[in-house]
């Protein structure tokens, strides 16, 4: 599927799912589950020389076992330069997305231009099926753009996956009406996190969803003297000591009945955190590049909603600007008006991501009466000490749209734990001079944080997502993830509105 974006990475041009037979060419990867049975069209490889996938397996101590593989070059008897032999495990708890994560991963820079997963025989559902070859798109994907010197061995010269099933026909349904445009916009918000903030920043940022128009967005950009005329002067305020304008960006998409009221996401999209003059120290700044990643899971849904053709009405409002410090920054101790009229002592000036979302909530409650708005955002580092990197933070105001996304967790493999909101908290961000303080001291910091945002979202049923420990790659060993943007969010939100609002 061709998107809007001149993409800039090399990935996987195409896709085919085809019914149980042998490869011609090229590589494949089989799963062998405990007990190493062979399945499906893969048992007629090796076959005139007698077991010799057999004789491997016996050779190489292999009986199956998860983790382990064996591989087997020029199998004869067909045309095959290498067949893999994957350990799958327990049949009943096999994961065709992470079997086509990993084959990937191990045959991306295998030399050849054919890959194919054979998962026939297997009587896998249309969804699995799909799902095996988005495994192996996220597997393949690398953000090469800016390497001019790299090692020919490490670049992937798999162009071609064919997904053999047993019914080919329904898996490729799956796939071209919801996996595979779900799957693109995640490549998408891995680019835009992985993209440096010299190159994407507010401006360039918008001028890049702009283009969303033609897939069928309508597209609306505000710059700063707009946002100052509604009174944004919380989020104006945190790219005033940049020279790059802040905008907020708003995407719309009608796939619903003209009475429904949309659904809203809303994206923190700071496209460089530096911290402000609350500066941050220089070891591993460079990752606040990615401190975007709840605008890119924004953008990259709102661009699978709409190539997919979505029957809900869905809004996608992100918050662009830049935190740095400058003669004209804003200082600790400024207070500032929000777009609500609530007053703001912006205590610290890296605290900034809300003061950003406290404007852009108010806008999409004000403008578009949502009937539920979800935000997503990198917030608080906090959030990594309570969670890790296994799940994003979710705080809600509505215990039914909590477990509508729970349920959407568990569907999209995004995994999300749901964490406390309460007047006891909300308490700890009260100032003496002001309505309320961006910063509740060191306890609780990712939901003093949420406490600070619900402030802005009125009656509206909400949901936060705090995806610091998301959105960038770090201490998970997971085969789809392969660079610092891991585009988190994106499934979660495709899933939750199939699943609730079409
Ligand atoms: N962008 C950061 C949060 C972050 C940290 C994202 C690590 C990804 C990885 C956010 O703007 C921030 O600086 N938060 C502060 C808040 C504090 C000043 C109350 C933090 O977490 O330290
Ligand atoms: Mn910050
Ligand atoms: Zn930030």
């Amino acid at each position: 599927m061709q998107d809007v974006f001149a993409f800039e990475t090399k990935r996987l041009v195409k896709i085919i799912f085809v019914a149980s037979e042998k490869a011609s060419a090229g590589v494949a990867g089989v799963p062998i589950f405990d007990g190493g049975k062979l399945f499906g069209a893969a048992k007629s490889y090796g076959s005139d020389s007698k077991g010799q996938l057999a004789a491997a397996m016996k050779a190489g101590h292999f009986c199956g076992e998860k983790g382990t593989s064996v591989s087997v070059y020029a199998p004869t008897g067909s045309k095959l330069a290498g067949l893999l032999l994957k350990g799958a495990g327990e049949r009943s708890k096999f994961d065709a997305e992470m079997f086509g994560a990993e084959v990937m991963q191990a045959l991306r820079v295998s030399g050849e231009k054919t890959l194919t997963l054979h998962l026939d025989g297997l009587k896998l559902s249309p969804d699995e099926g799909a799902r095996a070859a988005v495994g192996a798109r996220l597997a393949a994907y690398h953000f090469f753009k800016y390497r001019t010197k790299l090692p020919k061995r490490r670049e992937t010269t798999v162009t071609t996956l064919r997904v053999s099933v047993d019914d080919p026909r329904k898996a490729r349904a799956a796939y071209q009406g919801f996996h595979g445009p779900v799957c693109d916009g995640q490549l998408m918000a891995r680019d835009l996190v992985n993209e440096p903030a010299n190159t994407l920043y507010p401006k360039s940022y918008a001028a890049r969803i702009k283009k969303f128009e033609k897939i069928g967005l309508k597209v609306e950009i505000l710059g700063e003297k707009k946002m100052k005329e509604l009174g944004m002067d919380a989020l104006v305020g945190v790219g005033q000591g940049s020279r790059r304008e802040s905008q907020l960006v708003v995407m719309r998409w009608n796939g619903g009945k003209k009475a429904d009221q949309p659904v809203c996401l809303i994206g923190k999209g700071v496209t460089f955190d530096t911290g402000g003059i609350s500066l941050k120290p220089g070891a591993g700044m460079w990752d606040m590049k990615g401190d975007m990643g709840g605008s890119a899971a924004v953008v990259g849904a709102m661009h699978a909603i709409a190539t997919r053709k979505a029957k809900a009405n869905v809004v996608g409002i992100v918050g662009l600007a830049e935190n740095m410090p400058d003669g004209n920054a804003q200082n600790p101790g400024d207070i500032v008006t929000s777009m609500s009229g609530q007053t703001i002592e912006v205590q610290n000036t890296d605290a900034e991501g809300r003061l950003v979302l406290a404007d852009a909530l108010w806008y999409a409650k004000e403008n578009f009466k949502p009937q539920v708005m979800v935000d997503l955002a990198t917030l608080t580092g906090a959030i990594l000490v309570a969670l890790g990197h296994e799940h994003a933070g979710l705080f809600s105001n509505s215990d039914k749209v909590a477990d509508a996304f729970a349920t959407a967790s568990a569907g999209s493999t995004e995994k999300t734990w749901r964490m406390p909101l309460a007047a006891e908290y909300d308490r700890l961000i009260d100032s003496p001079v002001a309505d309320m303080k961006n910063i509740g001291g060191r306890a609780a910091g990712s939901i003093t944080a949420a406490q600070f945002l619900q402030r802005f979202v009125g009656e509206i049923p909400w949901v936060h997502l705090d995806i610091a420990g998301m959105a960038m790659k770090n201490t998970r060993l997971d085969p789809r993830e392969t660079t610092l943007g891991t585009g988190f969010g994106v499934r979660l939100l495709n899933q939750w509105i199939a699943e609730n609002y079409e």
